[in-house]
């Protein structure tokens, strides 16, 4: 049975069929994605594929530009052709749950202004409800407190402000994302059943950024498990 390293790596390298010469790409993050970056690193070295990329964070920066990808910033670019991102979860509706690596603002930004978006991803993120995974929100830190109020009114586990792992002598350090926000994990369950209603009732909160909840955006998920890699087109997507 194939280990979740190599399945990561089949579902990332599998997307790279979908990119073509000329393409401006959005660039997710995580572990998935880090496979087709390389790959498509390795592309633009070996095989003269010229195309631009957008990083979703820093981290993607830092790996696209040691691959040699050329880069533009967000703003320098008014849409992309295609999205190519992991997921945390997803669900028979192609909504999914991101912002496991912290950086869902951006990829949200990204993934919308991109004409279609692809997710990476192995057979552990497929789930038939939401929820399962801490749904991470994007706070200001200054309203974070009256946001964690507002989100346990209806959240029926834990909410709680990521720590960064690292601690001062007052205890854990807030994880503070690339644009200078914290998470707030809301711990839902596999409950999540109306995405793009829960969607709406955060991102109305006061101090809320981004919720990690994308609901119809993907248009197909590039699936490795033990199996083989399957490609799942959304028949409501843009890829169909
Ligand atoms: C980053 O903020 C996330 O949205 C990632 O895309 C997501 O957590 C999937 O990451 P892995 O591929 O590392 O599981």
């Amino acid at each position: 049975m194939a280990d979740a390293e190599s399945l990561k790596r089949e579902a990332g390298i599998a997307a790279c069929k979908y990119v073509k010469n000329g393409m401006k790409l959005g660039l997710g993050t995580g572990s998935t994605v880090k496979y087709t970056i390389i790959e498509i690193g390795r592309m633009v070295d070996e095989e003269g594929l010229e195309i631009t990329g957008v990083p979703t964070s820093e981290a993607t920066r830092v790996l696209a530009e040691s691959v040699n990808i050329p880069l533009v910033e967000i703003s320098q670019v008014e849409s992309l052709d295609l999205t190519i991102d992991g997921a945390d979860e997803f669900d028979g509706d192609f909504s999914l749950i991101k912002g496991g690596g912290g950086a869902l603002t951006r990829e949200k930004i990204v993934a919308n202004l991109s004409k279609s978006m692809i997710v990476v991803a192995d057979e552990s993120k497929k789930v038939d409800v939401l929820g399962g995974f801490k749904l991470p929100i994007e706070a200001d830190p200054l309203h974070s407190d009256s946001v964690i109020e507002e989100i346990n009114g209806f959240c029926p586990g834990e909410v709680r402000i990521r720590a960064s792992g690292q601690k001062n002598s007052s205890g854990n350090q807030p994880y503070i994302t690339d644009n200078g926000g914290y998470i707030i994990d809301c711990e839902f369950g596999p409950s999540i059943t109306n995405p793009t209603d829960l969607e709406k009732t955060i991102s109305d909160i006061n101090g809320v950024v981004e919720v990690g909840l994308f609901v119809g955006i993907c248009d197909a998920v590039i699936l490795a498990s033990s199996s083989g890699v399957e490609i799942l087109v959304n028949p409501d997507g843009r890829l169909n």
